[in-house]
């Protein structure tokens, strides 16, 4: 019987360049995977690559549309998916951040509504809940750090990596919330079914990648 090909799911965007870095150094040919090409699926040898949105990796592979995949920390948790997460990769380091208007104070109350402006809605109420706030959900796909600046939100929930952004907005971070680094996440079905060839991936991004 032939061997049944992994699909692996890939993040498009912020970790893409790293992880084709490291696909090529687990020894896999991404010669055929064109950066700026509008295709969305890439055959290689024994891999079938899907280039996906981020925040849609993990609900791939909890549905078995993907095996695997590589993705952001940040995705996985926001998704609440239930999937595997065998590995850390020692790329795509951010932090998941609360800020505010540079000249703005902020208290922590109790019983105090806010808003906030985010792309990780899951994230930002559970962590305003635990803090027993009332979070009011301003869900925006990107440039979220204009919010507090047109009054749209009191604060944002975002990712900062080299924090230029929250500097150019005149904006502070108040507290952080999750550091975020890339993940190989699987398939509950597809690890029992591929398990040798799964496993194989992934000591080669293992040897690669951490
Ligand atoms: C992300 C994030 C911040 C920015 C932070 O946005 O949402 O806006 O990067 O990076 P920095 O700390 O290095 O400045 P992205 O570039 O993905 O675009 P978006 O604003 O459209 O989401």
């Amino acid at each position: 019987m032939a061997r049944k090909r992994i699909i692996l799911a890939l993040a498009k965007g912020r970790i893409f360049n790293d992880t084709l870095v490291l696909l090529k150094r687990s020894g896999i040919s991404i010669k055929k995977i064109d950066k700026k090409s509008r295709e969305l699926i890439f055959e290689l040898d024994g891999l079938t690559i899907l280039s996906c949105k981020p925040s849609d990796v993990p609900k791939y592979v909890e549905l078995g549309a993907a095996d695997c995949g590589i993705v952001g920390s940040d995705c996985i948790t926001e998704s609440q998916c239930d999937i595997y997460e065998p590995l850390s990769l020692n790329f795509g380091h951010c932090r998941m951040i609360v800020a505010i208007k540079k000249n703005q104070k902020f208290e922590f109350k109790a019983g105090k509504e806010i808003k906030i402006a985010t792309k990780y809605p899951n994230i930002a109420s559970e962590y305003f809940k635990k803090k027993k706030m009332i979070p009011e959900i301003i869900y925006l796909n990107g440039s979220v750090e204009l919010a507090p600046l047109i009054g749209l939100s009191d604060v944002i929930v975002d990712i900062t990596e080299t924090g230029e952004t929250i500097r150019k907005n005149s904006l502070k971070i108040i507290d952080t919330i999750m550091n975020i680094s890339a993940k190989f996440i699987v398939n509950k079905t597809s690890y029992r079914i591929l398990t040798k060839d799964i496993q194989s991936l992934s000591d080669s991004i293992k040897k690669n990648g951490l």
